[in-house]
């Protein structure tokens, strides 16, 4: 990855919601100033943090450090290492829940609320959200992360990015890049293929940058290709600053630094936490070798100052924020999260019904409602799903309760069998479930997709017991679930943040209609999915094999079936699609880059009101490369009353119908029929429409080292290419007229062909025996290339 590389002929994905509310452009000429008063060791200093969660002050110069702090789902500000120590914020629900509302107005909202609680607690860059693809889910820290499709990623990140710096906080995109695991993530090296790069592992990153203009951007621990992401020259200069404009500064992730100068060469602005001056004098000793041009140092403090001068300026120190009205949010976060996975019309439940009702399961009142590790908070108040049952049924329901399994999520016969007899004794179940604490986690990867054995066994036992039971899950990221054609629905409600229980009851009683869609694939066994062989890599290396085929885009690809699809969730309503059209775009529309206009009506056809998640794939035929069966490009989530019927319009621009070019460093269409399928779940039903696309291309530069064949493609050398080949087939057979060859001749001129067309020019004169010579190749070259 070269840096700089590339021209992006094809700007312009998706449409920005908001504009960014801070240009940092604007402190620039304040910051230059500043660093030109800077000495070098002013400079350097500024270049590592002071501690383990500010930058360096400079006092002399009015410069004053700012506070950063983890992170996405709650601020998290403690005293240096003593996580204990962290100051109370909300809870709100982990990305993973997050990203099943598919909603960006959301996301804005909890970024806003994220960003008055950092003002609050006098923190001027809160590090996140997450961002990285849900390569495998067994990564511990999936549920930091928001989904396997990188434009639904991006523009929840960018609304999420938005929301924080909408209240003068810096947001930081994090881990940057292909950080897609927790084994080794410090040393291994994540080898991945340019085309993969760029359509998905730096897709959600570029649509955030582009899109929201982050503060920053936090490096990742690991290595790409080889080399460590925090002196990646490729990715950070050349990728996120000229390639996307990034105006920002990067931070290195905690201890990510390897070799500093390097990053400084390579555009990163910030080491975290402070190396305690060990760093600063290498800064200051490769200027003064010679070795770091003081300019590049220069421009990079500039930018930092920048960030550093925005954040001041922004600062709110005294103001209070409304933490009640806070947790009321994530109470509706967590519900509008939540995805009903099956349900045999046994939800919603009837809070007046007189009920005898068993809840089983230790989760109901020991709730899971966060990740564990940077960005576990102290939440301001927790509930649980047994007290809020209590309270919202009022009374009218005899509830049972028993634990069912262990805190370490094992569990006993007796335990099972108290769950047991409480289910059988009652009219329905309810069996609470999920992954503890020490089933996935920041710094450690999960070794099985399946639920502790304990919490598996509660619910076949439940299950034998009782025929009407529901499961509500806890997780950061897709489980096994061999019971569940045992069971009469399933609620995944996710790791929910503080107000997990009351939301989960919402749901439950109907008082919320859940509209959350998955977004990652929930796979039947381990061994179906994508990065299976790959996952999480061995001797120093992940390689993914899978290359783009990541989430559905593998599944749907591969025809694998799994447990429940991309895009999936159930409603307490019924939606019906219909009168998909392709229209192409107007001149109005084509000056804004528009190539195609799609419109579709959607009906709540039942007798609830309840909120749909619309998806637009599309999907290229007879694509000259392999590409994935089919591509989330757009989504929205609509509100619909019952009979209410909307139409909704998608505006599809190149980039929609775009892949990678690694001979061009750049993305292209090529000209042919695209599919524009459009329903509620990637496995449908999906309305389809095709339309015809026909592009003027770039094309590769042509040379010596070009195959015969690439001539064939280039309308240029078209005509050229079938003379020479006619010419060479002559030379090589002696056969040239097919209307009088014999049977064998044909065969010859057949094979001869072949293996022509795919020869480099510069073999032809070598393999010609000199019949075709290098000053007739270097003539024809000329002519055509
Ligand atoms: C994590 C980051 C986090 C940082 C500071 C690192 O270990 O990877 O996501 O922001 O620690 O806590």
């Amino acid at each position: 990855m070269a840096p700089g590389a590339g021209r992006d002929n094809l700007r312009g994905m998706s449409p920005r919601s908001k504009a960014p509310s801070i240009d940092l452009a604007e402190f620039r000429s304040h910051a230059k100033d500043l660093v030109g008063k800077m000495t070098l060791e002013e400079k350097a200093s500024l270049c590592s943090g002071r501690d383990f969660w500010t930058t360096q002050p400079i006092e002399r110069l009015g410069l004053s450090s700012i506070c950063l702090t983890d992170g996405p789902h709650g601020v998290r500000k403690a005293a240096g290492t003593d996580f204990t120590s962290s100051a109370p914020a909300t809870a709100f629900p982990t990305a993973s829940a997050l990203a099943c509302s598919w909603d960006v107005d959301l996301l804005y909202e909890v970024g806003q609320a994220l960003g008055r609680e950092a003002q609050a607690l006098d923190v001027q860059i809160l590090l996140g959200p997450g961002l990285n693809m849900k390569r495998s889910p067994l990564c511990g820290r999936n549920f930091e992360y928001f989904s396997e499709d990188p434009v639904l990623a991006g523009r929840l990140a960018a609304a999420h990015v938005q929301g924080v710096q909408s209240q003068g906080v810096g947001a930081c995109l994090k881990h940057f890049a292909a950080n897609n695991q927790e084994f080794e993530r410090t040393t291994t090296s994540s080898n991945v293929d340019e085309r993969t790069l760029f359509e998905i592992y730096l897709l959600a990153f570029e649509i955030a940058v582009r899109d929201a203009a982050p503060w920053t951007v936090m490096c990742a621990y690991n290595k790409l290709n080889g080399t460590f992401a925090s002196e990646h020259e490729g990715l950070l200069h050349g990728v996120l600053k000229q390639r996307w404009g990034f105006k920002g500064a990067v931070v290195s992730d905690w201890g990510a630094v390897n070799d500093r100068v390097a990053g400084v060469r390579a555009g990163l602005h910030l080491e975290m936490p402070s190396s305690r001056g060990y760093n600063e004098r290498r800064i200051i000793e490769a200027v003064r070798s010679g070795a770091l041009p003081e300019a590049r140092l220069d421009e990079l403090v500039i930018e930092l100052t920048s960030v550093i001068s925005c954040a001041l300026r922004e600062r709110k120190p005294n103001v209070g924020c409304d933490l009640k009205a806070h947790h009321a949010l994530a109470r509706r976060v967590a519900g509008e999260s939540m995805v009903l996975l099956s349900n045999q019309h046994f939800f919603p439940l009837d809070a007046r019904r007189p009920l005898r009702v068993a809840v089983l399961g230790q989760f109901a009142k020991a709730p899971r409602y966060q990740g564990a590790g940077s960005s576990q908070v102290k939440p301001t108040e927790l509930g649980n799903a047994y007290a809020a049952l209590l309270e919202q049924t009022d009374g009218a329901w005899q509830v049972g309760y028993a634990p069912g399994y262990l805190a370490d999520g094992s569990t006993t016969d007796a335990l099972l069998d108290e769950a047991s007899r409480k289910a059988q004794a009652a009219d329905l179940a309810l069996v609470f479930a999920g992954l503890p604490d020490s089933y996935e986690s920041e710094g450690f990867d999960r070794p099985r997709l399946d639920l502790p054995e304990g919490h598996d066994r509660l619910i076949q036992a439940v299950a034998g017991a009782q025929p009407n039971v529901g499961v509500i899950l806890m997780n950061g990221s897709a489980v096994a679930m061999p019971w569940a054609s045992r069971v009469k629905a399933i609620l995944e409600a996710w790791l929910g943040g503080q107000a997990v229980g009351e939301a989960i009851v919402d749901v439950l009683l109907g008082r919320v209609n859940p509209s959350g869609k998955l977004s990652e694939t929930f796979p039947e066994r381990l061994e179906h999915t994508p990065a299976f062989l790959d996952f999480p890599g061995q001797a120093g290396e992940a390689r993914y094999g899978e290359r783009v085929f990541i989430g559905y885009r593998y599944y749907d690809t591969r025809r694998i079936t799994p447990l429940f699809p991309f895009g999936h969730g159930l409603s307490y309503t019924t939606f019906a699609y219909s009168g998909l059209q392709i229209t192409e775009a107007s001149a109005a529309e084509g000056e804004r880059g528009v190539l195609r206009t799609i419109s579709v009506n959607v009906k709540n056809t039942g007798s609830r009101a309840g909120k749909e998640i619309v998806q637009l794939y599309v999907s290229e035929q007879a694509s000259r490369l392999l590409r994935p069966q089919k591509e989330l490009k757009h989504f929205a989530k609509v509100s619909l009353a019952p009979g209410e019927a909307r139409e909704l319009r998608f505006e599809l621009v190149a980039r929609d119908f775009a892949y990678y070019d690694v001979r061009l460093n750049d993305w292209v269409i090529d000209s042919g029929t695209f599919h524009v399928l459009v329903g509620g779940s990637s496995r449908g039903p999906l309305l389809t429409e095709s339309t015809r696309l026909v592009v003027t291309r770039p094309y590769p530069p042509l040379t010596r080292e070009s195959m015969l064949k690439d001539f064939a493609e280039h309308p240029r050398s078209k005509a050229a290419y079938a003379e020479l080949l006619h010419r060479l087939i002559a030379l090589f057979t002696g056969t040239t007229d097919a209307a009088t060859e014999t049977p064998d001749q044909r065969k010859a001129r057949e094979m001869a062909a072949a293996f022509l067309s795919e020869l480099p020019l510069w073999k032809l004169p070598l393999m010609s025996e000199g019949k075709f010579t290098e000053k007739q190749l270097d003539e024809w070259l000329a002519k055509v290339g």
